[in-house]
């Protein structure tokens, strides 16, 4: 069966005014995301994952950084260039998106109840307050929060970190969008609720047929969860695999260097990447040719002048390097 694709990424630019100059945060970045799959999107702190995301969302912080380049197709639409109206119907209703800390997308002084309701009021107007209210109740239900009732009255600061980001995800999933994106959803809670979050939304995405863009520096998490990968680092994709085919067979260096201190995925979910010597070099001082080269164990000259093209070397399998052989 041939995928359906959802959301068609392509050509992304991203940058940022600094003080020190503009940088490029992201840089010709493409990826697909399949109907009902999971594709997880991985790197370093800094690589360039919530930006790539916020873009999507149109919500790249303001007037400080811009998609300079590249198209985001949804429903035979640009997201990039849809009037900004068009897309506050997309956004929570078609699209929406959970991130790290809840309280950024909670409001304080509002009970949960309220916030609930306003996304029913927002997007579906015809229904009454009785049927918002019910409907608010049931999705606070599905995501596993006990005393949904009760829950409704609460301040999102008499929660728990889990049940507001639980909280949050009741919010996002509310309108059923067609795709979510988790932006390291659970990284700020300890590992059994962990496990939870990331079970919940697994199985409300089976249920829905949704598509998830699960963003995270977790590689176990991506083993775990996701059909695709997209292998980040400094603001490019590295590679790019169905989720068996990287963990079996990495080819870029920097994914070989990611998973080789990794002793056994299946047996430590909670395993962080690991760190590879040398850094990550500085937006502002970007290297001609490969954003890895400087820490690359396999370096040769093309890689400093050239930046390498990423290129097929198996079923939907990428990698952006010079040296490798496929
Ligand atoms: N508010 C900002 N101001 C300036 N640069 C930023 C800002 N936010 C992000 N960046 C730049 O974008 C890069 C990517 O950031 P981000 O997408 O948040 O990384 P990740 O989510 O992968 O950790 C950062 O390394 C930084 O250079
Ligand atoms: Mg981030």
């Amino acid at each position: 069966m041939v995928d359906q694709i959802v959301l068609d990424v392509s050509d992304l630019v991203i940058e940022f005014n600094t003080e020190s100059g503009v940088v490029r945060a992201v840089e010709q970045v493409d990826f697909q995301l399949k109907k009902g799959k999971i594709l997880g999107v991985a790197g370093e702190s800094g690589c360039g994952k919530s930006v790539t995301a916020l873009s999507i969302m149109r919500l790249l912080p303001k007037p400080v950084s811009r998609i300079v380049q590249g198209s985001a197709i949804f429903n035979n639409q640009n997201i990039f260039t849809l009037p900004i109206n068009d897309m506050h119907h997309i956004r929570g209703r078609k699209i929406s998106m959970i991130f790290q800390e809840p309280m950024t997308a909670l409001n304080p002084v509002h009970s949960i109840g309220k916030q609930m309701i306003e996304i029913y009021r927002l997007h579906f107007s015809e229904l009454s307050f009785d049927e918002m209210t019910t409907a608010a109740v049931k999705m606070v239900e599905k995501v596993g929060i006990p005393d949904p009732d009760k829950v409704m009255k609460k301040y999102p600061h008499q929660l728990s970190g889990g049940m507001r980001q639980r909280v949050m995800i009741a919010m996002a999933l509310a309108c059923e969008p067609d795709i979510l994106i988790a932006d390291e959803p659970t990284t700020a809670l300890d590992v059994t609720v962990q496990a939870q979050i990331l079970s919940l939304i697994k199985s409300l995405q089976r249920k829905s047929e949704m598509s998830v863009i699960l963003i995270t520096h977790d590689l176990g998490v991506i083993a775990q969860n996701c059909d695709d990968v997209v292998i980040m680092y400094a603001g490019r994709i590295a590679e790019r695999a169905e989720v068996t085919d990287l963990f079996k067979y990495p080819k870029h260096p920097y994914t070989k260097g990611l998973l080789t201190s990794i002793p056994s995925l299946a047996k430590e979910p909670k395993t962080i990447l690991p760190t590879i010597k040398g850094n990550v070099p500085s937006l502002l001082d970007m290297p001609e040719g490969c954003r890895f080269e400087g820490r690359c164990p396999l370096v040769e000259d093309i890689c400093r002048k050239i930046v390498p093209k990423e290129r097929s070397i198996g079923r939907n399998h990428t990698i952006a390097c010079h040296i490798v052989d496929a």
